[in-house]
């Protein structure tokens, strides 16, 4: 079976409906055609100072939403990062193959820097460990979300560039981004996306946030005045943006939405998504429940993990380390 990969930066102390909707559904999916690599990019979240504690606590917790959402351990690979030296180690070879100026370009370190705020080197390098995540796995496709494309494009790059110099070594690989949920909007500012960093309480859906603030939320979504349920991104992003919530949830195209809806108003529509929302995320939050409770057991699936990923991440890395002319270790 081919490979797939992804990961999520354990950020906060739960996952949003994006990061469900544009990548996690996929990922459950995808296990069944792919053998699959879910991690948690624990190192990526060293890039914005944190408490230690905190990135302990979160990098459980991801695990955990990963499993409540339906990946099955058993069948995918979950693990930490950190737990796999062999990434660290193909992002220097990798970082030898960069150019400085391609990387001042990449959109998420100017962004955040233009913010303000002090940029440390980890932000600066962050895709060329990103793309060693995807390389040294000889992923074939990595499911996630609009926002990610810029990094995956310079994945590729790079492992076009690396398989020029030194003979075929790496696996270029192709993104898996669903259009109609690759972009879940803030409900507040249907505009922007929902984001962990930029958008408001009352814009954003944590997983685990209470099933009513959950309803309370959607209910008091921005919309628009002229009351038609129409899917059109430009022109009606809050509307579209509640449409494409609804469909990747119940699984109903957004055109027979246009038409079950069509003649009533937005409060329907807002109870409707509302429902589909609750219903899905009241069990993934029993489970998860019953995950947090017992870390020991989480512990040892990422340790599973972390020993299977290896595995094959090592095998990479003594291959691109004996194309680039290192001695081998023996
Ligand atoms: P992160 O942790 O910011 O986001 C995790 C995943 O959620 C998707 N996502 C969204 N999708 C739709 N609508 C939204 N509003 C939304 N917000 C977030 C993201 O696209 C992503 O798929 N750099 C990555 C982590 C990473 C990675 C990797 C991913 C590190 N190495 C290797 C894939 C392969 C990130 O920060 O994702």
């Amino acid at each position: 079976r081919p490979r797939i990969l992804s990961g999520m930066q354990p950020t906060s102390d739960s996952l949003h409906l994006g990061n469900y909707l544009g990548a996690l559904v996929n990922w459950v999916g995808l296990q069944e055609d792919f053998d699959a690599y879910y991690f948690v990019a624990d190192l990526h979240a060293l890039t914005v100072p944190t408490d230690p504690a905190d990135i302990t606590r979160r990098s459980r917790v991801t695990a955990a939403q990963y499993i409540a959402a339906g990946v099955d351990p058993e069948r995918s690979a979950i693990f930490c990062q950190s737990h796999v030296p062999e990434h660290t180690e193909l992002m220097w070879v990798l970082a030898c193959q960069m150019g400085f100026g391609e990387a001042s370009r990449m959109t998420q370190f100017k962004d955040k820097t233009a913010r303000g705020g002090n940029a440390n080197v980890g932000l600066f390098t962050y895709p060329i460990l990103m793309a060693a995540d995807i390389l040294i796995y000889d992923a074939a496709r990595v499911p996630v979300g609009d926002d990610q494309r810029q990094h995956l494009e310079i994945t590729r790059d790079l492992a076009l560039r690396f398989n020029a110099r030194f003979g075929d070594a790496l696996v270029v690989p192709e993104p898996h981004i669903i259009k109609e949920s690759a972009r879940i909007m803030d409900l507040q500012d249907p505009t922007g996306k929902m984001s962990k960093s930029a958008s408001s309480d009352k814009g954003l859906i944590s997983l685990l946030d209470e099933p009513e603030r959950i309803a309370k939320k959607i209910r008091s979504a921005v919309t628009d005045v002229d009351g038609e349920v129409r899917y059109d991104p430009e022109a009606k992003a809050g509307v579209s943006n509640l449409l494409s919530i609804h469909s990747a949830l119940s699984g109903t195209s957004i055109a027979d939405l246009e038409m079950q809806f069509s003649g009533r108003g937005y409060g329907d529509l807002k109870h409707e998504v509302a429902d589909v929302v609750v219903t899905a995320v009241e069990p993934y939050q029993t489970r998860m429940a019953e995950l947090m409770d017992d870390p020991a057991e989480l512990d040892r699936i990422l340790a599973k993990g972390a020993s299977r990923a290896g595995e094959v991440a090592a095998s990479t890395r003594d291959r691109v380390y004996d194309r680039v002319g290192l001695l081998p270790a023996t």
